[in-house]
């Protein structure tokens, strides 16, 4: 970074933005293999938060890398930067008040430990989507994994690529044996327990 960059800071800040919204800001990070539900949970998560008045945004891996990301492929080291890059512009979504959730593969641990250490202690919340390589290949909602074992698809997560589990996420999600409702609804109870938002009273 230039050494004449100088930060501004605005007089709106998070808290007053936090305040206003009536919840708190925090980073949702998904982690899972390609088809385990990363990008489905987020979604109805981001439904239900918004259907209770969240401010809120999902970035996607598939999305993102039409766009922001799109000169980026899948070596270790264009994954590094993608993560980087993704961690970096949740940080300002948090900034901005937002409940910001990411749906990346983010295979290494390093690069998410590193995304983590961008955010104040508590602000980052790490969901292992966990769902075995055999029900991810099973599912193959994109057709990949077939690609990929044809030798089709080079550096795949899971066949050729590796994928390292979190060691101490915050909150695990198995969607091989349970329902998209049941696991949304473990993860708004997380976050009630958590504060971020308010209880849902019926
Ligand atoms: S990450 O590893 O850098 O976090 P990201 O989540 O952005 O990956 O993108 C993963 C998506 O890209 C997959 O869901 C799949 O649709 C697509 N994809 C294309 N090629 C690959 C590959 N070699 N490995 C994994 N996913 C791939």
């Amino acid at each position: 970074m230039d050494k004449n960059i100088v930060w501004h800071s605005a007089t709106v800040t998070r808290e007053r933005r936090e305040k206003q919204n009536k919840h708190r800001a925090k980073l949702l990070w998904f982690t899972g293999l390609s088809g385990s539900g990363k990008s489905t949970l987020a979604h109805a998560l981001e439904e239900e938060l918004h259907q209770r008045g969240c401010r809120t945004y999902v970035f996607d891996g598939d999305n993102v890398r039409h766009g922001l990301c799109g000169d980026l492929g899948f070596t270790v080291e264009d994954r590094t930067e993608n993560i980087r890059r993704i961690g970096e512009m949740a940080k300002l979504f948090v900034d901005a008040g937002v409940i910001s959730l990411t749906a990346f593969i983010s295979p290494i641990r390093e690069d998410r430990d590193r995304a983590r250490g961008l955010f104040p202690h508590g602000d980052f919340i790490e969901v292992y989507v966990k769902c075995s390589l055999e029900a991810c290949e099973e599912r193959d909602v994109k057709g990949l994994y077939k690609k990929a074992r044809a030798g089709e698809v080079p550096h795949f997560t899971g066949i050729s690529s590796p994928y390292e589990a979190p060691n101490n996420p915050e909150i695990v999600i198995d969607t091989e044996n349970r329902s998209v409702e049941v696991c949304v609804a473990s993860i708004l109870e997380a976050l009630e327990q958590r504060g971020v938002i308010p209880t849902n009273v019926v």
